[in-house]
């Protein structure tokens, strides 16, 4: 089965370790397997610099927000559009991170995925409970209400991507146990393809979190787990490849 490894590099990077980070992937992914999708998210200020800097096997690019305008009086964002131009193909929305620090509700995201969609580019939408919310059994409750206001009508079976990131999980160094990921990622695959009356083979579920060379082939062999969203680990070129490599499914 295709599994999509996409790296979250997040407010990180400059002109010169992302000169440094392609030269790295080029050299060292001679042997990466192909019939797997690669996908790097760098800061908006960073996009071109990186496809201009890749030379061999060169992954798919992605934007880490979009706004859910086209274009507009909205100092500091980025268009989906602009994305687009830029040569990318996905865009990340959703991500915990900015549903915590910039107060954005599943409305927004929705609408963000939305114009994600209809700019020709594939959202991948974030969701995931927080420590409390999980310690208070509510982990499917969260999960499902976020499914049911965050996926955009548009949604169909190949134009989304979803990512089940434990909000508890990210950059912790904590993980869910396997069969923990296994039960989210059923719950979130029925979930969909019953709202979207679609395959449940057609709906594809990233785990993020923590994800790490060392625990990435584990998580990478779930049949429920369609790829990873990997942030941290994706900073430095030779991890991101060794979670790339581990993938053999
Ligand atoms: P992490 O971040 O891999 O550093 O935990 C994942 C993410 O936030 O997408």
């Amino acid at each position: 089965m295709k599994k999509t490894i996409v790296a979250n590099w997040k407010m990180c990077g400059t002109p010169e370790s992302t000169k440094l980070w392609a030269q790295e992937f080029s050299s060292k992914s001679a042997n990466i397997p192909t019939n797997n999708k690669i996908v790097v998210c760098p800061p908006a200020g960073l996009i071109n610099l990186l496809k201009n800097a890749l030379t061999e096997n060169k992954p798919d690019l992605g934007g880490q927000d979009c706004h859910a305008q086209p274009e507009g009086a909205y100092t500091g964002e980025t268009s989906a559009e602009l994305l687009k131009s830029l040569g990318c193909e996905y865009v990340i929305v959703g991500h915990s991170e900015r549903r915590t620090n910039s107060n954005e509700t599943s409305e927004t995201v929705r609408q963000k995925a939305s114009r994600a969609i209809k700019s020709g580019l594939i959202p991948i939408i974030c969701i995931g409970e927080t420590s409390k919310q999980r310690e208070n059994g509510k982990t499917l409750e969260i999960i499902n209400q976020q499914i049911e206001e965050s996926l955009p009508f548009e949604a169909n079976s190949n134009n989304f991507i979803l990512a089940y990131e434990p909000v508890w999980a990210i950059g912790s160094g904590k993980l869910p146990t396997m069969d923990e990921i296994k039960q989210v990622h059923s719950a979130i695959i029925n979930n969909v393809a019953r709202r979207i009356a679609i395959d449940v083979a057609k709906v594809c579920v990233l785990y993020g979190g923590s994800v790490k060379p060392d625990n990435a082939g584990e998580i990478l062999s779930l049949p429920e787990v369609s790829g990873v969203l990997v942030g941290g680990a994706s900073l430095k070129a030779e991890d991101f490849v060794k979670i790339v490599m581990s993938c053999k499914y």
